[in-house]
């Protein structure tokens, strides 16, 4: 699997998605969540930013990590997601990811949600 995921991210590539959001533009916030891939999202979370006409909407992303927290993924949503506020993110380790509700509801309220 980790070889798999760097092969898709050397090759740059757009694995499709099986699903859609309907009525996107309904949306002004969006909460992204993903996993720490080789210090970015895996890459089928970059075809799930590219599917969408974001701009001016609100993207506040949280990460799982070991390690690398939230790596150079914040950078990445900016470049893909030009016209849209990213927020600077929340990054957890997988291993406390069940313990950290106080955390992530805290990190909530700071962006206004
Ligand atoms: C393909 C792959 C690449 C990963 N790369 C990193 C990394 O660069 N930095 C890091 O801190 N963790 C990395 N991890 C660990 C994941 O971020 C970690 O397993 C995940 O966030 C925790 O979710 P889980 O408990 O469901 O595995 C990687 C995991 C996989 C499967």
């Amino acid at each position: 699997m980790t070889e798999v995921a760097m092969q898709e991210l050397q090759s740059k590539e757009r694995p499709a998605l099986t699903g859609q959001v309907e009525n996107m533009e309904q949306y002004d916030t969006i909460i992204l969540g993903y996993p720490n891939w080789w210090g970015t999202m895996p890459m089928c979370v970059f075809t799930f930013l590219e599917a969408y006409d974001l701009t001016g909407k609100k993207i506040l992303p949280f990460c799982t990590h070991e390690g690398s927290g939230l790596g150079h993924s914040i950078d990445d949503i900016r470049k893909v997601c030009p016209g849209t506020e990213v927020k600077d993110g929340l990054a957890i380790r997988g291993s406390a990811a069940a313990s950290s509700d106080r955390l992530i509801k805290e990190w909530l309220k700071q962006n206004g949600m």
